[in-house]
């Protein structure tokens, strides 16, 4: 067994050999060749280091992985991490993006693809998924989640975690998983990047861990600690946090990495005095891997002799390594993954682009189409505008692997050839700054054209990493060139790109037809065409909540009542839980996404008024397509708990269907609710559902109406 050859290999290690395997080191760049850090060669060759990440390429991984093998005492392997996050060098639609796909299937094969070639690039880990939840587009790092809900989620956590690593992390078409950021980073105060997150043990059990626990249940590898100062004690030197919850409560057996430095940032935090304490309560607390921290080493001995850490801790840390590398295969064969040939094999495979292009589409959400605006007439006359249009790095977003712009294909290439001769390309606006100067040529170019698609929004550069912003709006005078625009009195059809939810503002009132592209990909151009031509039907839905104006954030659909709850007969009453300058209610609702077809929704049906702790609930409803087209409509069910212990969301997603009708085709839906579909954490953290009347709403969205309810009777 795998436990039985780590104690083997354990028993012969000296201490520094196994203070070695904590160390991970970063080297950056060359995708070929052998120019490793002579620093870092170093340390390898020292048998002074266990990981690398950001190596990239058989021929890099190879030649590092020699200096481990071939010259240390016990030849063990390096394992090489790097950020696969929404695929290596097929880029698939950013995260957010895919949830909005609420396809668990489509987002586990982009996974696997995106596993099957950052493993043929030498690398057997990627620093994902990413499970944040997250509540407050400010965070530039909403991009890289699967949005606000717990539900939602969990079941993409499971899916990516599955997608990565399958059944077996020996295969070559699998790396080992990552969850992070392990926990709240979402919820940095103000949406700024690695601030501080207070939040009650009840929130993070409710809301902010699901999605992680739901990552371990499904078997994951590894566990990233994150950046953030967690009520007080920072999530890498927190030991409640990846000791007693991940390994105690969860049964976590996995590794944990620290975030780049987070055990060092221990001294900023101001909760280290010296890196000898640094270390000392980043290994204490479970964090096993110091990431490019250098302070894991000489100071983890040094503890270790001044008793401050017990040897068992810095052996369980080491185990948990070789058994990663074990699983891997990497004691077998440590050049496994490093096969030239297979790299260059594995890269943009057609059938991974077409993968790409199915989920790009399958995420895009139409959120307004007035006046048949859409789909595109098809020998319309189309004037493009916008900087969007034309370029393919910001298709690709932030953390795009090894993505090559050159690779995707844009927006303007795409409609060129759907509607060859009946496009007229003009720029316009660049997506930052005042310049106006092309808004008479991008308003001459709509005069003469049918319709008008303008592609606007974020460039890649505002989200991810340390891409915090204050204000949602669409960036630079592109809202302006749109309302112009407006003004020619032709149909406006506004695609687009963000990473995060945009408080559009009066954007809204001026177009016919919003698209929401995000930043869709290596193939993100001919799946916008596709939707826009109707070649493929819209059936995207938010995964997150898009405000009016910034004001309103955090805002999202799962929040509690408040003791003053709007009276809907009453609106306008002061005092109630409200604003006086904005409704309550966002721009578009968490669930949101319009098809070009109609979808009816009738005959919803609670089948039994009380549930009992054995028994199941079921819920019905039917659905059908009045359209023309076919179409496909995510069916979302919500719970509400009207009274319990401590205050209850007003509404909780607790199941969702991807169903695809024919025109004229209806269809019975069927939700399936057990009891512990209705636990939450009471106020001493148990976890249980409690006796007492339930509502249950069914619909196309968060604002879905309440079809019944029933009691739950213990
Ligand atoms: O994996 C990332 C993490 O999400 C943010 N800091 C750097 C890590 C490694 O690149």
């Amino acid at each position: 067994t795998v436990q039985a050859k780590v104690a083997a290999l354990l028993a012969q290690m000296t201490q520094e050999e196994k203070i070695g395997q904590l160390i991970q080191y970063s080297q950056p760049g060359a995708e070929t060749g052998p120019a490793t850090r002579s620093d870092v060669a170093k340390e390898i060759r020292a048998g002074r280091c266990g990981s690398i990440l950001n190596a990239v390429g058989a021929e890099q991984t190879r030649a590092m992985q020699q200096l481990a093998v071939e010259h240390t005492r016990l030849k063990i392997p390096l394992i090489f991490g790097f950020d696969t996050i929404h695929g290596f060098r097929t880029i698939f639609p950013i995260n957010l993006a895919q949830a909005a796909s609420w396809d668990l299937a489509a987002i586990e094969l982009s996974e696997r693809i995106a596993a099957t070639e950052t493993a043929a690039a030498g690398i057997h880990w990627t620093f994902a998924p990413m499970v944040d939840i997250t509540r407050d587009p400010r965070w530039g790092r909403v991009m890289e989640g699967s949005g606000e809900d717990p539900w939602l989620g969990s079941a993409i956590a499971r899916a990516r975690v599955h997608g990565f690593q399958g059944d077996d992390l020996s295969r070559l078409d699998t790396v080992l998983a990552c969850a992070k950021h392990f926990a709240a980073y979402g919820a940095a105060q103000a949406g700024r990047d690695y601030f501080t997150t207070e939040v009650p043990e009840i929130t993070l059990r409710d809301i902010y861990f699901p999605p992680f626990k739901a990552a371990v249940d499904a078997g994951v590898g590894s566990f990233m600690a994150a950046f953030n100062d967690l009520n007080g004690v920072p999530a890498s030197a927190n030991r409640w946090l990846m000791t007693d919850v991940l390994r105690h409560e969860w049964g976590f057996s996995g590794f944990v990495v620290s975030d780049w430095q987070s055990v060092k940032e221990l001294l900023a935090h101001g909760i280290a005095a010296d890196p000898a304490e640094a270390a000392r309560l980043g290994l204490n607390a479970g964090v096993d891997m110091d990431m490019e921290g250098r302070i894991y080493g000489p100071q983890v001995a040094d503890q270790i002799k001044a008793g401050a850490i017990d040897q068992r801790r810095l052996d369980e840390a080491v185990s948990a390594i070789l058994a990663a590398k074990f699983r891997l295969g990497l004691f077998e064969d440590p050049y496994r993954y490093s096969n030239e040939q297979r790299e260059k094999e594995t890269m943009l495979r057609p059938e991974h682009l077409e993968v790409a292009r199915d989920l790009a589409r399958k995420s895009c959400v139409l959120l307004k189409n007035e006046n048949a605006a859409l789909p595109l007439r098809a020998n319309a006359k189309i004037a493009l505008i916008g900087q969007l249009a034309h370029t393919t790095r910001d298709l690709l977003g932030e953390w795009r692997g090894r993505g090559q712009e050159e690779e995707a294909i844009s927006i303007q290439t795409a409609l060129e050839e759907a509607f060859p001769q009946r496009v007229t390309y003009v720029e316009g606006v660049k997506t930052m700054g005042p310049d106006r100067s092309g808004f008479a040529a991008a308003i001459a170019a709509a005069e003469q054209a049918d319709v008008v698609v303008a592609v606007m929004g974020e460039g890649w550069f505002l989200s991810g990493e340390a891409a915090s912003r204050t204000s949602l709006d669409i960036p630079g005078v592109q809202a302006e060139l749109l309302h112009e625009l407006r003004q020619t009195g032709k149909p406006v059809v506004l695609v687009l790109m963000t990473g995060r939810p945009l408080a559009l503002g009066p954007v809204v009132e001026d177009v016919d037809a919003l698209l929401l592209a995000w930043f869709p990909g290596t193939m993100g151009g001919p799946a916008v065409v596709d939707l826009l031509t109707g070649k493929f039907n819209p059936s995207g839905k938010l995964p997150v909540t898009f405000p009016r104006n910034v004001g309103q954030v955090p805002i999202f659909y799962n929040h509690k009542m408040t003791g003053r709850p709007i009276d809907p007969k009453d609106p306008d009453y002061r005092f109630r839980s409200r604003y006086v300058d904005s409704p309550n209610s966002p721009q578009f609702p968490f669930g949101f996404g319009l098809s070009y077809t109609k979808f009816d929704y009738s005959k919803a049906k609670v089948r039994s008024k009380t549930l009992q702790p054995d028994g199941v609930q079921q819920v019905s409803v039917r659905l059908s397509n009045e359209g023309k087209r076919e179409g496909t409509e995510v069916v979302q069910l919500y719970v509400r708990d009207v009274a319990g212990s401590v205050t209850r969301p007003v509404r909780e997603l607790k199941g969702f269907q991807r169903v695809t009708l024919k025109p004229g085709e209806s269809r019975d839906v069927t939700f399936t609710l057990r009891p512990m579909d209705l636990a939450f954490h009471h106020a001493d953290m148990k976890f249980a559902p409690e006796a007492g009347e339930f509502e249950v709403f069914v619909g196309g969205d968060s604002t879905a109406p309440k079809v019944g309810g029933f009691e739950y009777r213990e």
